[in-house]
């Protein structure tokens, strides 16, 4: 029996070592330690040993079973190792092929206008807010002291959808809603579509407007010429000058429009700013007191400023664009040239 043990050990390492696959090694697995393996036959046999033989031929089942387990454990991470070096060898990519060519696109000049705008206002501690572009007459008139058959409605000529609901006509409705909604002091801007039948070089049915409300005690047409001048220099850079004319809306009172010094020529005069140098902005004013009650908010307590730029207008001078249609019309020849 000591024989056979020795002589399956010696086999056994033998064959290990030959053999270079998973598939063969688990073979070999079988024939030396499956049911009808080798070392198992032999371990069977151990029951017609006399008590003495039993300690010496276990002690050296033992030691072979070992030697056996350890070698096979050795191929096979031997093995194993071997296979990954080759499949990661047939799986190499080569990194320095050139990719396809990929276009990049860009974001549209009016996205990128109310993106610089909302960032100026954000640093300044304004919370962007968003409206709904179907408004109801209420909020898009009534509550900003524009009652029905007020000569104002004819400022701005509406789609309506129903009797009560319309194309909103001005983001000045968000104001109320967030009037409604919130407890003073408060600051928020909301940028977003408007609509109106109007249609030129520089109208368009569809248009963007950006809503700023501030909501405070004791604020003045002072805190809002300082916001503005601010706003407008960040935005056109230093040396811009404004200029605030009287103007009026029905929401606000005093109500104001604010120009600036044209971007195109510096204020000397150009065809942009058709001779003039200045360039009209956007309207704003004080809140009317009675917009301020309407909505709920105690007068007497606070006060407000809005202001309202076009942003379309903006875009169409940052870029040049004469014609505010071709900023709509998706045209990719166009937009590359916008990039
Ligand atoms: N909503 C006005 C318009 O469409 C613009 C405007 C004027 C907005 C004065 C304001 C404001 O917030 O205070 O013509």
């Amino acid at each position: 029996m000591k024989e056979k043990l020795l002589q399956i050990k010696e086999e056994a390492l033998k064959e290990f070592s030959s053999c270079d696959d998973l598939k063969s090694l688990n073979d070999l697995r079988v024939k030396y330690f499956g049911k009808q393996g080798a070392l198992t036959v032999v371990l069977k046999g151990m029951r017609d040993l006399t008590p003495q033989e039993r300690p010496i031929i276990g002690a050296l089942v033992n030691d072979v079973r070992q030697n056996i387990e350890s070698s096979f454990a050795k191929k096979e991470e031997e093995i194993a190792t071997k296979e990954l070096a080759k499949k990661l060898e047939s799986e190499k990519i080569d990194i320095t092929e050139p990719s396809k060519d990929c276009e990049k696109g860009s974001f549209h000049p009016i996205t990128r206008v109310i993106d610089r705008l909302s960032d100026i206002c954000v640093e300044m501690g304004f919370e962007v807010v968003q409206g709904p572009e179907i408004e109801s007459d209420y909020y898009n008139f009534e509550a900003l002291n524009i009652p029905q058959n007020h000569p104002a409605r004819d400022m701005q000529d509406s789609f309506y959808i129903t009797e009560k609901f319309l194309m909103r006509t001005q983001t000045s409705a968000v104001q109320v809603r967030e009037m409604e909604k919130r407890k003073p002091p408060f600051k928020i801007v909301s940028p977003g579509r408007t609509y109106r039948n109007d249609s030129d070089s520089t109208h368009s049915p569809m248009f963007h407007q950006f809503e700023g409300l501030v909501i405070d005690e004791n604020v003045s047409m002072a805190d809002l010429k300082i916001m503005l001048n601010t706003m407008l220099t960040k935005l056109f850079g230093k040396g811009t000058k404004t200029r605030f004319r009287p103007s009026f809306f029905p929401f606000t009172e005093p109500s104001v429009e604010v120009d600036v010094t044209c971007p195109n020529c510096g204020g000397e005069g150009c065809r942009l700013c058709k001779g003039t140098g200045w360039l009209e902005m956007l309207g704003a004013g004080v809140v009317n007191p009675k917009v301020l009650e309407m909505s709920g908010i105690d007068s007497k307590k606070y006060k407000g400023f809005a202001f309202g730029p076009g942003v379309d207008r903006l875009a169409m001078i940052e870029n040049g664009v004469t014609d505010l249609k071709l900023m709509f019309k998706n045209d990719i020849r166009f937009l590359n040239q916008m990039k």
